[in-house]
């Protein structure tokens, strides 16, 4: 019997915001990449000014595919069509067409990019409407560089995004202790903030091991960009973790995680003899670890979110109020059904 493809979520899987892109150095000058993104072929490329364009990989002239894998080139800057031969700006003007001269403008279909802190992002909006708010300046503060990875996910980014307002799931998946919420949420339109202490400790027994008793702040710009701040004040640690969650093609997401750290300031509080370590050896070693930790933490979600199911009426407790706050929060990222 031939089965009846069931809707797994009952919004778009392309709401309306930010969304990761790539990683800055994966995008050399005059470089051209493709992806799906947003359920869009994509090209993605980097002029000689060190301007990023984000474009539909379908050419507005004929309909080739401008995709490096099927002749796309990048030429003084500008992406040259294979077929014949249009050449596009960042900004997707057409600036040689046929016989070199442009007699009526032709524009690529272009997203919104911004680049900070190593990361490029872009906006997404169902109908190219102007971005009304921004993703924060990550180049700002003396931060380390991000370590980072990516894995596809068959899930949506709200689902992912859903996990920094569920404190109940951290003692039971991650193990975490003494979790306790800072306050209600804070939602100041596209913004969301949510605040919480907890405990990690990372080793392998309770006497030998890292100590970690942090505040953490979940900053949520759209569902797609999450940023985790974790504060030791005792030990002067600071880790800045995102956690960016882009759909691909409606199914799966492509979900990103990304750490980076200050040079911590009292490293024997973490663990006696810690400040013994040559500085920029212990901050590097520091990073690496609590690298494997997210992994290690966020891989415990995977398998939950791959296989669960969305509920419109979840049998929450009164404690758990926050993810219907959030799920509220959330609407305002779909465009409204005609
Ligand atoms: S289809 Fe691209 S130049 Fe003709
Ligand atoms: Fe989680």
């Amino acid at each position: 019997m031939e089965q009846i493809p069931v809707k797994r979520f009952p919004f778009s899987p392309f709401p309306i915001g930010w969304y990761w892109v790539e990683f800055s150095e994966n995008l050399k000058r005059g470089q051209l990449r493709s992806k799906t993104w947003m359920g869009q072929q994509t090209v993605y490329w980097r002029d000689e000014q060190g301007r990023v364009c984000l474009a539909n990989a379908i050419c507005p002239h004929l309909g080739a595919n401008l995709s490096p894998e099927f002749g796309g080139k990048i030429k003084d800057g500008q992406l040259v069509c294979p077929f014949h031969g249009f050449k596009y700006n960042t900004q997707g003007q057409c600036m040689h067409s046929l016989q070199g001269k442009v007699k009526h403008p032709i524009t690529l279909t272009t997203y919104p990019v911004r680049e900070t802190g190593g990361v490029i992002f872009a906006f997404w909006h169902p109908e190219g409407e102007e971005p009304q708010w921004s993703i924060p300046d990550l180049d700002e503060g003396n931060w380390s560089i991000f370590l980072h990875t990516s894995r596809e996910i068959r899930t949506h980014p709200q689902e992912t995004s859903e996990n920094g307002v569920d404190l109940t799931h951290l003692p039971y998946v991650h193990g975490y202790s003494n979790v306790e919420s800072l306050g209600p949420l804070h939602i100041d339109v596209h913004h969301l903030q949510n605040r919480f202490r907890l405990t990690r400790l990372i080793g392998p027994s309770k006497r030998f091991c890292l100590r970690l008793n942090v505040q953490a702040t979940v900053s949520m710009l759209g569902v797609g960009f999450s940023m985790i701040e974790s504060t030791m004040e005792t030990a002067g640690l600071h880790i800045r973790q995102l956690a960016l969650s882009t759909p691909i093609d409606g199914e799966k997401v492509n979900f990103v995680m990304a750490i980076q750290m200050q040079d911590i300031e009292r490293p024997n509080v973490l663990m006696p003899g810690l400040g013994l370590f040559p500085k920029r050896v212990l901050n590097a070693i520091l990073l690496k670890i609590f690298f494997k930790v997210y992994l290690k933490d966020i891989s415990q979600d995977w398998d939950i979110w791959e296989n669960k199911e969305y509920l419109t009426s979840p049998r929450l407790d009164p404690s758990e109020t926050s993810i219907l706050h959030f799920r509220r929060y959330c609407e305002q990222f779909y465009a409204p059904l005609e």
